[in-house]
């Protein structure tokens, strides 16, 4: 358990009481160099698209495409939180959160093999099923929630889960979906942008991969684009870093050192956010206008069960419906401290009425609400206010 699991909005994880550092203190200093008299305590970025190679072309650090020293830091920094105390993981940084997505899939699938991808995940994910299908793999899907995936992993060469799934916020069993497609052969790859490494561990929970938008709560400030894969299995992780050469989706180096000078405050934000969240979803829930609220934090959840046995923190998203589109529109435009802004997980809280992208399968008053750093009375009061001057 993290070394903040007093403050209500944590789960156990299944990892055990707390060993070794604690969640603060490894965010703060993960993935720095020893330090050397006169240098800085995090390198700047290093910018360079190509690196003085006399001789043989021996490495590290040859062409930018392929390495960086500023990434080297920031994937340090990355695998000691997805995977602390643990020798052998990988992790590879990425333009974007799709890039990194697509780099697990298209490196791992062939023509005639099968995918199993849920059918409530992130909103580019059927896009992403249409390139693998014009591609020659066939692909399945199934809700997040029961499990359900587990029914169509027969024959399947890759798994791939989204927990919880943005916008819906079910929650699956990771160890035991791992299982079952292990059993069967398959690699499991887990989106773990929703929960942040200080909130899910999926490589701990028995995944291959473990895949995020650091776009999101990672960086949390809402100027970056980035994702990364982190992964144990040598062979596979080779085949991501060669799709990541092919492809060229590489983050630029002011991105890669914005994004781990943003991580040493990882702890502070999630521990903050998380907290505010689960106090906004409680705020919400005696509200007779609101219907579908959801966050895997409060108890009667129907995914809270799960969450709190795999998850250390339930993150910094609460979900809702009001009774229309035109409700929730002024909803949104009488708030004050809630930004009208797609992405989630920044220091300022965000808001929108996902129906207006047009992807997902949720109501037209379905409200994805990300919960900032503000002041948590200032906050609740905002939203409150905000239903009220705003009922029919
Ligand atoms: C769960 C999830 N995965 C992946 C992505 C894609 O990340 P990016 O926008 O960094 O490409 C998003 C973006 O919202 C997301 O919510």
């Amino acid at each position: 358990m993290s070394d903040s699991a007093t403050n209500g909005s944590t789960g156990t994880g299944g990892q055990g009481p707390a060993s070794g550092p604690g969640d603060g203190t490894r965010a703060v200093r993960a993935g720095l160099p020893e330090p050397v008299k006169h240098e800085p305590t995090l390198p700047g970025p290093v910018f360079a698209a190509h690196f003085h190679l006399p001789g043989d072309p021996t490495g590290p650090y040859t062409y930018g495409r392929d390495e960086n020293p500023t990434w080297t830091h920031l994937e340090s920094a990355i695998g000691e939180l997805e995977a602390p105390g643990q020798d052998g993981v990988e992790t590879l940084v990425f333009a974007s959160g799709m890039a990194a997505i697509s780099s697990v899939l298209f490196s791992q699938l062939r023509a005639g093999d099968t995918a199993v991808l849920p059918d409530d995940g992130y909103q580019a994910l059927p896009l992403v099923r249409a390139q693998l299908e014009a591609y020659g793999i066939e692909v399945r899907t199934a809700p997040t929630g029961q499990d359900a995936q587990l029914d169509v992993l027969d024959g399947a060469k890759l798994l791939w889960i989204e927990t919880p799934s943005n916008p819906g916020l079910d929650v699956c069993d990771v160890r035991r979906l791992a299982e079952a497609a292990h059993a069967r052969g398959a690699l499991v790859a887990v989106d773990n942008t929703l929960a942040t490494p200080l909130g899910q561990r999926p490589l701990d929970l028995g995944a291959d991969f473990s895949v995020a938008s650091g776009t999101k709560q990672l960086t949390g400030h809402g100027d970056v684009l980035l994702g990364y894969v982190a992964g144990r299995d040598a062979v596979a992780m080779a085949a991501v870093r060669r799709w990541r050469k092919i492809v060229g989706a590489i983050p630029g180096p002011m991105e890669a050192w914005l994004a781990h000078r943003s991580i040493a405050t990882l702890q502070l934000r999630v521990d903050r956010q998380d907290a505010t969240a689960l106090r906004v979803a409680e705020a919400l829930r005696s509200r007779p206008e609101i219907t579908g609220l959801r966050h895997p934090g409060l108890p009667d959840d129907p995914s809270h069960k799960v969450a709190s046995q795999q998850m250390l923190r339930y993150g910094c998203v609460v979900s809702f419906t009001l009774p229309s589109r035109a409700r929730a529109d002024r909803f949104l435009d009488a708030l004050h401290l809630v930004e009208g802004a797609t992405s989630f997980g920044g220091v300022r809280s965000t808001a929108e009425r996902r129906g207006r992208w047009g992807g997902d399968a949720v109501p037209e008053g379905f409200i994805r609400l990300s919960v900032g750093a503000e002041d948590p009375d200032d906050l609740v009061a905002d939203l409150l206010r905000a239903l009220d001057e705003t009922a029919d």
